[in-house]
């Protein structure tokens, strides 16, 4: 995410070693009720990390019983909103001296390049609790001037225990974005980190006790999308479910919540954005912005510049260049500091991306690079390009998560405008081109949650982000997610 290719190129750093890890429930880190563990494994090499205890429904129950504590009954009920404030920037104080640690950890873990989480993930997570610890005093309703000798003002109150289920692609930050609101409002938590990618999250739950965060008001519990996940969606005394993820698990988890308490939800599901690149842009930007918004993070952003639209007059010059950036991409060990690409995060996800190649091999689109698997271990795909895609392929209608980047050509505004549209998906889009005029209709026109105008990728704490239409529910980042954590009490008062 960040803007791009600014990363700098730190020093070598070495894997870090790591222990068998518990789970984190009223303050205290235990094992899970059932004595399970799952390995964690390093997408490099396809090794295990270690062993992390495995969270299931009965430890999901004594994690909801410590927030709920935590929230009616705590030092947290009670604190001061400046001092929940204070909190939060000590830990991202903590973050901030520990960020080489948790970088090199991330790195392990999801398989990024070291220097792609030290320069992008690391300081967004910092900037994110940075940003709701500002918030924290200035959360507030309003004086309502309502008929009759009536005071009628509204406070918006924490939500409650909020259970927070968030993916592995990019796992530290996706944790700020869902504790920095949550914890700004006063609401308590427990965390479902991705079975891929549990590390980070609970060093962040260390860093957290240490901060001084009372006992209960963050409770962590790693393990699997159907036991783990499911108990937290479905659980009766979880006041709100906020999902990072795949649609079809934002269905499940929604008609969980459905089902049991009604209790509110807010999603954020990935998409099929469109990168539009007209004739007049300036080319080299906009190449270099089309690599980037697709190829980062080896493909797996949910907001991925997934479907490439170029303007005919400049579609072959466009391949070229982008073929010569694609080709001198460097794959290989996340902690060589030359390393731009490093593996997908599981054997799963390779297969996965593996077959929609094969599916846009079949359905007769054009790939000018890639294709294949590289090296013996790890889960390395070389970057894919695809030319000659059709609106209704596989590929250009599915959410690949790989570094597998689809063209299209396009004639018209109002033709890349349909097309563009043509998804069930609205997370973001990217315009690039020299007319204020072209640039501003486009952004208007197509539906989707962040519409970025030459450039891509582009993150900030205080800009709000999240999707039309299956792309989800709610806004997270900047004011608008205090939202999804609060709830708005009205009261009046009788002065007659
Ligand atoms: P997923 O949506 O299944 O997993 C995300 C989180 O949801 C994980 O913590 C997982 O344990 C949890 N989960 C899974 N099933 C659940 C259930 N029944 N109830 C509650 N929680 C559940 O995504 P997955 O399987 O890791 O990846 C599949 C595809 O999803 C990817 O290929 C990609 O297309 C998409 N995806 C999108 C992301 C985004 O940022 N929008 C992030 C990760 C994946
Ligand atoms: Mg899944």
């Amino acid at each position: 995410m960040a803007t791009a290719t600014a990363s700098p190129k730190p020093r070598t750093i070495k894997p870090p070693q790591v222990k068998d890890q518990p789970l984190l429930i009223g303050g205290k880190w235990l094992d899970s009720v059932s004595g399970k563990t799952f390995a964690t494994i390093n997408p490099a090499t396809g090794e295990t990390i270690c062993q992390v205890a495995e969270g299931d429904k009965a430890d999901v129950d004594l994690a909801v019983k410590a927030a709920r504590k935590a929230f009616e009954e705590g030092p947290w009920s009670k604190m001061n909103a400046s001092d929940r404030g204070r909190l939060i920037n000590k830990l991202a104080d903590l973050i901030e001296e520990n960020q080489e640690e948790l970088a090199a950890l991330e790195s392990l873990d999801n398989g990024k390049p070291y220097r792609d989480a030290s320069a992008a993930d690391l300081p967004l997570t910092i900037k994110c609790y940075r940003y709701y610890a500002g918030w924290a005093d200035k959360i507030h309703g309003k004086t309502i001037p309502v008929d009759g000798p009536f005071f009628c003002y509204t406070r918006h109150e924490p939500v409650g225990v909020v259970g927070q289920i968030i993916p592995w692609n990019f796992p530290l930050l996706m944790q700020a974005w869902k504790w920095g609101p949550a914890l700004a409002t006063g609401c308590t938590v427990v965390l479902k980190p991705a079975e891929q990618t549990p590390l980070t999250a609970l060093r962040v739950g260390q860093l957290a006790q240490e901060a001084g965060f009372p006992d209960g008001v963050i409770n962590i519990v790693p393990g699997f999308g159907p036991t783990a996940g499911a108990a937290l969606s479905s659980h009766m005394d979880v006041d709100k479910v906020a999902f990072t993820g795949e649609y079809i698990t934002g269905q499940i988890v929604m008609e969980a919540a459905a089902k049991s308490n009604l209790k509110r939800v807010s999603l954020e599901l990935g998409g099929k954005s469109p990168n539009v690149v007209f004739a007049d842009a300036d080319l080299d930007a906009a190449v270099e912005g089309a690599y980037f918004g697709l190829f980062f993070n080896q493909g797996q952003c949910c907001c991925a510049g997934s479907r490439v639209f170029v303007e005919d007059k400049v579609h072959d010059q466009f391949v070229d260049k982008m073929l010569k950036k694609a080709k001198s991409r460097k794959l290989g060990d996340p902690f060589d500091p030359e390393t731009e690409q490093g593996p997908q995060v599981s054997q799963e996800q390779c297969d996965r991306i593996m077959g929609y190649i094969s599916a846009g091999k079949k359905e007769g689109a054009k790939m000018l690079i890639g294709g294949n698997r590289v090296g013996e271990k790890g889960y390395y795909i070389e970057p894919t390009v695809f030319t000659d895609v059709k609106d209704d392929m596989k590929i250009a209608k599915e959410e690949i998560f790989g570094p597998v980047m689809n063209i299209l050509r396009f004639k018209d505004m109002d033709e890349v405008v349909r097309r563009g549209n043509k998804t069930f998906y609205g997370l973001a889009a990217a315009v690039w081109t020299r007319d204020i005029n072209k640039a501003h209709r486009l952004a208007n026109s197509l539906r989707a949650g962040t519409v970025w105008i030459n450039c891509y990728d582009v993150f900030d704490a205080a800009a709000p982000f999240g999707g039309f239409k299956m792309s989800g529910i709610g806004r997270e980042l900047g004011e608008y997610a205090l939202e999804n954590y609060t709830e708005v009490k009205t009261v009046y008062v009788n002065l007659g």
